[in-house]
């Protein structure tokens, strides 16, 4: 199987964390979102222990909360001692919303608006990380008329190219996030910082993509702001005292892709980024990762119930089930591969397309997925690997609700977001 907390139970029924999945469709009804509770907090520790080993320190993690954010995950990494970075008020207001410490959270965004930093500046969080210099002059407003100093990185774009990723590159020039060390606007924007008022410049902020699996990717990222951060220290006597490389590392969506070693990458990075600042003779600076994907991506699992089966002779087979591009729009934004297993049932197979109730035919979840030949209205169908970037970006086109999520432990299953009904549709209707 793709990943160790998916088996098959003595039914030939999928158990994903220990479950299987016919008993949680039946309790919970389809489609569904799956968590698995211990592999969330095994690659919380995965993370953490990494970062102890490589850098000494293991409060660096800060998990990306734009990959699956809801009130649990928070409880979860307030557990693990994980840092959090947010993006919005909504994730802001729902990490604290459960007693999240404010001064872990790393507040990002390219586009915040005034009310967005008041709402920041008001609940205490710890760091601000500043995209431009516009970014810049509305956060310093707002500290200067409190006579506070507000804790800011400055978010650096390195030129990096990260290549095997097809997405969302924010790495190279001309990307919309950070200002460019080649054109001169992130020397700009430090020496705007560093003479701004109320604005204390802990260091720099860089992030070259998502789904990395370029093997050296935070290395070289790495060099370019190490020299960044010498030729800082030499012009201006500025000494950043953190550095963070973003999130980004991928996952295992199908078979053939690689397994990253995190761990081992890791310290690949450390040692890498020790002997860079050695050469520069600057302080080794506190260094942070942003990972989001690689820490809930194969936590999660989505059951559907098939609706339809339908053959077009010479033509197409699908299966259309009772989601779809409502509940996980991967597939039509990046091409986004995934595992598709029958629920209860493996072999005498056919190809056909999964695709979703939704009113338009672009509304597929997976091309050409190998399902049993007799696959009927009833069965399920799990798409594997949805933990991270499913629940986040689903959304209720054709008036649908989103569906619930429930977290599974050894100790049994909860429902952590309920699903969404006709009524809560409505709620904001007047
Ligand atoms: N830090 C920053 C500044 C980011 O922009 C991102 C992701 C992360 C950290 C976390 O990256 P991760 O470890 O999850 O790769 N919706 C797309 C992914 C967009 C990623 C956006 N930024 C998808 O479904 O693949």
């Amino acid at each position: 199987m793709l990943s160790s907390n998916i088996a098959r139970d003595e039914r030939g029924v999928v158990r994903f964390a220990g479950h299987s999945v016919d008993a949680l469709a039946e309790r919970y009804g389809t489609p569904l979102y799956l968590m698995d509770e211990e592999r969330i907090r095994a690659n919380c520790r995965m993370y953490k222990n990494a970062f102890l080993a490589g850098f000494g320190d293991d409060t660096g993690v800060l998990y990306a909360g734009k990959a699956a954010a809801f009130k649990e995950i928070y409880r979860i990494m307030a557990q693990e001692g994980i840092g959090v970075d947010a993006v919005s008020v909504g994730e802001l207001y729902t990490a604290l919303s459960v007693g999240y410490p404010a001064e872990r959270i790393y507040y990002h965004g390219d586009a915040k608006t005034d009310e967005d930093i008041r709402y920041a500046l008001d609940h205490g969080v710890g760091c601000f990380v500043v995209d431009n210099e516009t970014d810049l002059a509305a956060l310093s407003a707002q500290t200067q008329a409190r006579g506070m100093r507000q804790k800011v990185l400055l978010r650096i774009t390195p030129g990096i190219d990260p290549h095997t990723y097809e997405a969302v590159n924010t790495g190279t020039v001309d990307v919309k996030f950070g200002v460019p060390i080649q054109t001169g606007q992130a020397e700009a924007l430090v020496r705007a910082a560093l003479s701004a008022d109320g604005i204390d410049v802990a260091g720099l902020h860089c992030h070259v993509g998502s789904e990395v699996f370029d093997e050296d990717v935070f290395e070289r990222s790495s060099d370019v702001m190490v020299e960044f951060m010498a030729f800082l220290h030499a012009k201006y006597g500025f000494t950043a005292r953190e550095l963070d490389l973003g999130g980004g590392y991928g996952v295992r969506y199908v078979d053939s892709d690689p397994a990253a070693d995190i761990p081992a990458r890791i310290a690949g990075v450390a040692a890498h980024l020790r002997a860079r600042i050695k050469e520069t003779g600057l302080p080794m600076p506190r260094v942070l990762m942003e990972p989001g994907r690689s820490i809930v991506a194969d936590a999660g699992m989505t059951v559907y119930t098939v609706s339809t089966v339908k053959h077009i002779p010479g033509f197409k087979n699908y299966v259309i089930v009772d989601g779809g591009m409502a509940d996980n729009p991967r597939y039509i934004l990046y091409d986004a591969r995934y595992t598709v297993l029958h629920g209860q049932r493996e072999g005498g197979t056919d190809t056909f397309d999964l695709v979703g109730r939704c009113c338009e035919s672009g509304d597929v979840l997976q091309p050409a997925v190998e399902l049993p030949a007799d696959v009927r209205r009833g069965d399920l169908v799990c798409v594997c690997t949805t933990g991270a970037y499913n629940y986040s970006m689903a959304s209720n086109y054709n008036r649908l609700g989103r569906p619930p999520v429930v977290m599974l432990s050894p100790d049994g299953a909860r429902v952590v977001v309920r699903r969404e009904t006709a009524e809560d549709l409505c709620a904001l209707d007047l």
